[in-house]
């Protein structure tokens, strides 16, 4: 199947939790039939309390049972525990009804558990699979993105806002992603711009602008009353500057 992995990057602070879940709930009101799943792979788990989606337990969790699993000296077969991490893997997946969730968790102790974090990796990439539309919301960077979740997303969209730092993390990252093949097109959205004025002065050469959205309170209000993002009425400004801007970028 053809489907949309989008992943959201940018320097910290800038919004991207705020515009992945935003993102969902377009996806979600505006194609009724397909699949959605959200990843939350912030090991701040920000995605989930945007959404309004209670987590358990994450990949992390299972792969510090695998872990574990594979120290035993009377342990299963490697296949009984891949089978088995199969299995949890789709179990922590956790069914909202218009959507699935899936939370990465933490990144890795010290040591290298490369091997596991390919297996990981691969059966996420089989579960992923049975999506449409698959909203990962990252750190900052790509590069946890590919080594914890996916090789590589269809979309990267970066977030930034109108400053010269967030901008230029935003183009460094995406010459992180393009030179290293991490994903096939990306774009990026200013966000919070609050005078249209600044927009023309805004020095994003290089960057593939698809659109601005501008400070909306009722996304502030929502975060500080500690509500789920898909509660925001239809009609908020960035809503609808967030659609356009995700059809200008070819992702909806
Ligand atoms: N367009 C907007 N208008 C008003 N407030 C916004 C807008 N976008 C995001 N915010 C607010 O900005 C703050 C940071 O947003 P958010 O948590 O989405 O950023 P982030 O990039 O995910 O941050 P982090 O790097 O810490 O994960 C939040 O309080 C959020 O409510
Ligand atoms: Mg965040």
């Amino acid at each position: 199947m053809d489907n949309k992995i989008i992943a959201f990057a940018g320097k910290g602070g800038v919004g991207k939790t705020s515009l992945s879940a935003l993102t969902v709930k377009l996806l979600v009101e505006k194609f009724k039939d397909k699949k959605i799943l959200a990843i939350d792979a912030d090991p701040a788990v920000g995605l989930s309390t945007a959404l309004g989606v209670n987590v358990t337990h994450t990949v992390n969790d299972v792969r510090l049972q695998f872990i574990d699993e594979l120290k035993k000296p009377d342990r299963p077969s490697t296949i009984e525990i891949l089978n088995e991490a199969h299995y949890e893997l789709s179990d922590i997946m956790i069914d909202c009804g218009d959507f699935a969730f899936l939370a990465i968790g933490r990144p890795e102790s010290a040591g290298c558990y490369c091997s596991i974090n390919s297996f990981l990796k691969d059966i996420i990439s089989e579960l992923v699979s049975n999506f449409d539309y698959v909203v990962i919301d990252g750190e900052a960077g790509i590069e946890q993105v590919n080594r914890r979740v996916m090789e590589k997303v269809t979309d990267l969209i970066l977030i930034s806002d109108g400053s010269m730092k967030g901008l230029n993390v935003a183009r460094s990252i995406d010459q992180v992603a393009k030179n290293l093949n991490m994903c096939n097109k990306s774009a990026c959205i200013i966000n919070r711009v609050s005078n249209p004025d600044v927009i023309e002065k805004i020095k994003a050469d290089g960057l593939n602008i698809v659109g601005y959205i501008y400070e909306d309170q009722s996304i502030e209000m929502t975060d500080v009353e500690g509500k789920s993002l898909l509660s925001l009425d239809n009609k908020a400004t960035a809503i609808e500057q967030l659609e356009k801007a995700l059809k200008v970028a070819e992702v909806i």
